[in-house]
């Protein structure tokens, strides 16, 4: 399940229009985003990556656990959510929570001008039945959250870049 071939070098340039900024990505799957974020993070940039499947994860800590500017987490985001601290500069969600799920609290994480990326907004053959519902409500609401300005853009697998206003 990891980020779309297309999607990487996205990726690589919005963390690389934070400098010295902190990143966050929730879902670290096998690292695959990760290693994109970080080809475009410059030596002061900081990476937080949240998976709740340790097993998981262990692939990309062992590509990329030398890296010293990433922070590996293994919990689920919806409980890291409730302790963590901002602001961050750019948020890649990849997972529910900080998507579907508590999407305001993510928000409040983020510094003004702090970028929003999510993928997967595309149909894909792997989704089970009652997930397009819950990617249109999601589509729907966001020109109603308050302090954002997001774009749909349908290319890749679907993504949403957004600003925090
Ligand atoms: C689409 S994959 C991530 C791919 C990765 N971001 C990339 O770009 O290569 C989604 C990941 O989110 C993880 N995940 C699902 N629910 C989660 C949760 N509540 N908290 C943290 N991680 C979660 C899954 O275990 C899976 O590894």
């Amino acid at each position: 399940m990891s980020c779309a071939d297309r999607t990487g070098p996205l990726l690589a340039t919005l963390a690389a229009s934070k400098p010295g900024g902190r990143i966050l990505e929730l879902g670290t799957g096998a690292g695959a985003g990760a290693a994109w974020l970080t080809a475009g993070m410059d030596a002061a940039t900081r990476l937080t990556t949240v998976e709740v499947d340790a097993s998981v994860q262990s692939i990309a800590r062992r590509h990329l656990g030398e890296d010293p500017r990433i922070e590996f987490v293994t919990a689920d985001a919806d409980t890291w959510l409730t302790g963590a601290r901002g602001p961050y500069d750019f948020a890649y969600v990849d997972c529910r929570p900080g998507k579907y799920l508590r999407l305001d609290d993510l928000l409040a994480l983020l510094a003004p001008g702090a970028r929003y990326a999510v993928d997967d907004m595309l149909p894909q053959a792997t989704w089970p039945e009652d997930h397009q519902p819950r990617v249109d409500g999601f589509l729907e609401q966001l020109p109603e959250v308050p302090n954002f300005r997001a774009t749909h853009i349908r290319w890749a697998s679907g993504l949403v870049v957004a600003a925090r206003l």
